[in-house]
C-alpha cells in the first residue's frame, strides 16, 4: 500500500567550534555585553574558521540526522539545503553535501529564502513525500553568516551566527504534516539584503569599497515586520490545521531577537515553557535556527509522540512561513 503521510525520522544539529561571546565584541566594537543582552537576548554565537564553509556544517548535521534515523545516505532520494550563504553562487550546496555523503546521482537543490528557508523547505520536502514523488528527503538549514557580516558594524555583527540543522523526512502511514502558510513581499528588498554578488550589482572593486558584499538591514523596520508576520503566519497555519493556539505543545520560532519572540508570544498568549528559545547560544543562524532548536528539543526528549509543534520563520524577502507538525516519536 502506498504511504501518503510524512514523518520526521531524524533531527540533528551541528555548530562550528569557535565561539564568539558578547565580551569578545567589546574588544573591537563600541558595544557592551549589557546592550547586546538587553536588546537581543544573545550571549554567544558560533563562527566558522577561515577554511570552513556551509557544506561542512550541513554535512555534519546531515550525517547525524541519518544516523538517528538509522538510514544510509543512499536511502535518501532527494537532498535540499536551505541557505543564503552557499559554498558558491553555484553549484547548489545540496549537490556538494550529497556528493560528500556518497549519494551521487540523487536529486539535490538549494532553497534561498533566508530565515524562512527551513519552513519553505519543510513545506516543499513534505509535499514531495506526501505526493509520492520521493520516499525520503533530507532537508538541511545551514548558514555561514559570519562570512557575509561586516565585523566592524556593531548593528549587524553581533546578531549572526553559523551552524546547521537537518531533518530526514520519510513516507509514513500517519501524516505528521498538518498545515503550512508561506508568504513573501519583495517590494522593498533593501530592508534586508546582501546587495553585491548578484546580477544587479556584481562584485567589483567599487562594490567592495562600499561594503556592499555585507548584510545590510533596517533593523527597526524588520523588527516590526517580524512580530506581525510571526503572529499572522501562526494564526493562518493553525486555522488551516483546524487547531487553536491552546493546542500548540511547542512553538519553535526563528531565533532573531528575544524581544521579537517575546512580543509575538505575548500576543499569542502562549506559556513560556512551550516556546523553544536558544538564541543566547547561537545568535541568528537564519535558515539553520529552527532546525537547530528542533534538534536540541529532540535530543533533550522534550517533544513527545503526538505533540503539536508549530514552527514559524520570517526574514529577507521579506518572507514568512509557518508549519504545523504533529510529532511522531523517533524509532
Ligand atoms: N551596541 C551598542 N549600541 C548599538 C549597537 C550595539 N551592538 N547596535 C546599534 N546600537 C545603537 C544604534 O547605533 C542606535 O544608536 P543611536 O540611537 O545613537 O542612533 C541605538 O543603539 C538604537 O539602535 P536601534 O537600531 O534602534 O536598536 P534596536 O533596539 O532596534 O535594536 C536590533 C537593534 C537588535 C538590530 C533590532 O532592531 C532587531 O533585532 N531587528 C530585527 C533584526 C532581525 O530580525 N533580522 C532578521 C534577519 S533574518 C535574515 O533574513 C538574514
Amino acid at each position: 500500500m502506498a504511504l501518503s503521510g510524512v514523518r520526521i525520522a531524524g533531527a540533528a544539529r551541528y555548530a562550528p567550534a569557535r565561539v564568539v561571546t558578547n565580551e569578545d565584541f567589546e574588544r573591537w566594537l563600541e558595544t557592551t555585553d549589557e546592550w547586546i543582552t538587553v536588546r537581543t537576548g544573545m550571549k554567544r554565537r558560533h563562527w566558522a574558521a577561515d577554511d570552513e564553509a556551509t557544506s561542512d556544517f550541513a554535512l555534519e548535521a546531515a550525517k547525524r540526522a541519518l544516523e538517528q534515523a538509522r538510514l544510509r545516505p543512499q536511502d535518501v532520494d532527494c537532498f535540499i539545503v536551505a541557505t543564503v550563504t552557499p559554498d558558491y553562487a553555484f553549484p547548489a550546496t545540496a549537490c556538494i553535501v550529497a556528493a560528500k555523503l556518497g549519494a551521487v546521482g540523487k536529486a539535490a537543490f538549494d532553497i534561498g529564502i533566508a530565515c524562512s528557508g527551513f519552513i519553505y523547505g519543510l513545506t516543499v520536502a513534505a509535499g514531495l513525500v506526501r505526493s509520492g514523488v520521493y520516499r525520503r528527503v533530507l532537508l538541511v538549514g545551514a548558514e555561514t553568516l559570519s562570512k557575509i557580516v561586516n565585523k566592524d558594524d556593531r548593528s549587524t555583527a553581533i546578531l549572526f551566527g553559523d551552524g546547521a540543522g537537518a531533518v530526514v523526512l520519510e513516507a509514513a502511514e500517519r501524516d505528521c504534516f498538518l498545515a503550512s502558510e508561506l508568504g513573501a513581499d519583495g517590494s522593498v528588498p533593501q530592508l534586508l539584503f546582501q546587495q553585491a554578488g548578484g546580477s544587479r550589482c556584481p562584485v567589483s572593486h567599487a562594490s567592495i569599497d562600499r561594503g556592499l558584499q555585507y548584510i545590510q538591514m533596517e533593523g527597526r523596520e524588520v523588527f516590526k515586520f517580524a512580530v506581525t508576520s510571526m503572529i499572522s503566519a501562526t494564526d493562518v497555519a493553525l486555522a488551516r490545521a483546524g487547531l487553536t493556539r491552546h493546542e500548540i505543545d511547542f512553538l519553535i520560532p526563528h531565533q532573531a531577537n528575544r524581544r521579537i519572540i517575546d512580543a509575538a508570544v505575548k500576543y499569542l498568549e502562549l506559556p513560556r515553557e512551550r516556546v523553544l528559545v536558544n538564541l543566547a547560544e547561537y545568535g541568528n543562524t537564519s535558515a539553520a535556527s529552527i532546525p537547530i532548536a528542533l534538534a536540541e528539543a529532540v535530543e533533550a526528549n522534550r517533544i513527545g509522540d503526538n505533540d503539536v509543534v508549530l514552527m514559524v520563520g520570517f526574514g529577507a524577502g521579506l518572507s514568512w512561513g509557518a508549519v504545523v507538525w504533529r510529532w511522531s516519536a523517533l524509532r
